[in-house]
């Protein structure tokens, strides 16, 4: 009921009870008691109609609400999700209270809380660190064979410490990449080492007071040149590894004849291939022509004739060309010493040379397979081997031809 139906209901009654008092009429008090009783019911009924009304409205709020916790509920889940890192908050009473679903993929088991003992040892360490000491830290642990970056944040509310928030970053390809990089300058480093070391060596001697030994000196004159040649020979294929992998090197293309630019390098290496009693047996039709840069090509296969000098001493080289389509399949077949089977995934890494060809005198810097696969690889090819240890080795080669 409003103020105003309130003011005219009590003026009404005033006026009636005011009659019925003057003229002593209890008709009046009774019409006046109907009136009042009936005005009350009416007021009730108001009331309650209102109160239903104001009920529902707060019960559709209530509603609207809800709906947009649940909304904002669920974006939030879905934004934690779609976060590609493993990621956990961690309350003020050590419980899982946010996990993402890669946190989920990594624990593996569902422990309800930090301290639980079935995860594993070196994660609920880093868990525990971070909820205990209440501090903000970036580590990195090894965890099943992957290597993490864990980011720790303490969560702050009204100056009171409420749990803890840890984002896992898988790190393991930068930390390879890192590994790859210490072996690399370790290797360069170790080649590039020997031949300076033996040059140091001999000028030391040389410039001994009183030395005065032409023929030595004639020796080491020559020796030190070899050894420069090396250096010199490590240094270039090192650059033209690294500019080929950054695909630096500007491949010039052109059509040739297979089977004359094999003849040609057979032709070109014919008193090396005499000298270390190899055959060699080329089975090219003579209509093949392949799209490439000739240039990089012949120090592809110049490489892998080295190798078979060094390796398969008196033997037979085979070179098989086949085309099929828009593939050039190129086989280059040995029948030297071959490769053991738990060597050959390395041996077209950077400054790879396998146990017993580490100490030779001769031969290369172990670049020239690395070499070799970078040049294909710059063609968008492939460069496989295949080999039995003791019966011989074969390098594939595929060219699409565009
Ligand atoms: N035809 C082959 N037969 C046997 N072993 C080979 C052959 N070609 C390459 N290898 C092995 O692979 C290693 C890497 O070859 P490469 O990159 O050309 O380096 P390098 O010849 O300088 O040692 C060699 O040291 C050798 O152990
Ligand atoms: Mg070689």
């Amino acid at each position: 009921m409003s103020q105003k139906d309130n003011k005219v209901f009590y003026v009404v009654a005033i006026i009636i009870a005011s009659l019925g008092i003057y003229f002593q009429n209890a008709y009046m008090i009774l019409v006046l008691l109907v009136f009042s009783m009936g005005s009350w019911f009416m007021r009730d009924y108001k009331i309650k109609l209102e109160l239903k009304d104001a009920k529902q409205a707060l019960h559709t709020k209530r509603k609207e609400a809800d709906g947009l916790v649940e909304d904002a509920s669920s974006k939030l889940t879905q934004l934690i999700d779609a976060i590609p890192s493993p990621l956990v908050y961690i309350n003020q009473r050590g419980d899982f209270e946010v996990i993402n679903v890669y946190f989920k993929q990594m624990i593996e088991v569902m422990p309800d809380n930090v301290y639980d003992v079935s995860i594993d040892s070196p994660l609920r360490q880093i868990m525990l660190d971070a909820f205990l000491n209440e501090k903000q830290f970036i580590r990195q642990f090894s965890y099943h064979g992957q290597d993490f970056q864990v980011h720790s944040i303490p969560i702050i509310n009204d100056n009171r410490y409420t749990g803890c928030m840890l984002i896992f970053q898988d790190v393991t390809r930068v930390t390879e990449g890192e590994k790859m990089q210490k072996r690399f300058i370790a290797d360069a480093s170790h080649e590039l080492r020997t031949p300076i070391a033996s040059i140091k060596g001999m000028a030391e001697i040389l410039n001994r007071p009183g030395f005065n030994d032409p023929e030595t000196l004639k020796e080491f004159l020559e020796q030190i040149e070899k050894e420069t040649g090396r250096l010199d020979l490590i240094v270039k294929d090192l650059l033209l590894q690294s500019r080929l992998k950054a695909n630096k090197v500007y491949l010039e293309k052109s059509v040739f004849n297979l089977r004359q630019f094999f003849d040609g390098l057979v032709y070109e290496r014919r008193q090396e291939l005499h000298q270390a009693n190899i055959k060699v047996k080329i089975n090219c039709p003579s209509d093949i022509t392949v799209f490439a840069d000739q240039f990089r090509l012949s120090q592809v296969y110049l490489n892998l004739i080295n190798n078979s000098i060094n390796y398969a001493k008196n033997g037979t080289i085979e070179i098989d060309c086949s085309k099929k389509r828009d593939e050039v399949t190129i086989s280059f077949s040995d029948d030297g010493k071959g490769i053991k089977k738990e060597l050959l995934p390395h041996i077209f890494d950077r400054f790879y040379r396998g146990e017993s060809d580490r100490n030779r005198e001769q031969g290369g810097s172990g670049l020239g397979l690395a070499i070799s696969k970078s040049i294909i690889e710059a063609h968008n090819g492939s460069l496989e081997v295949d080999s039995i240890y003791g019966k011989g080795t074969t390098f594939i080669t595929k060219l699409t031809q565009i």
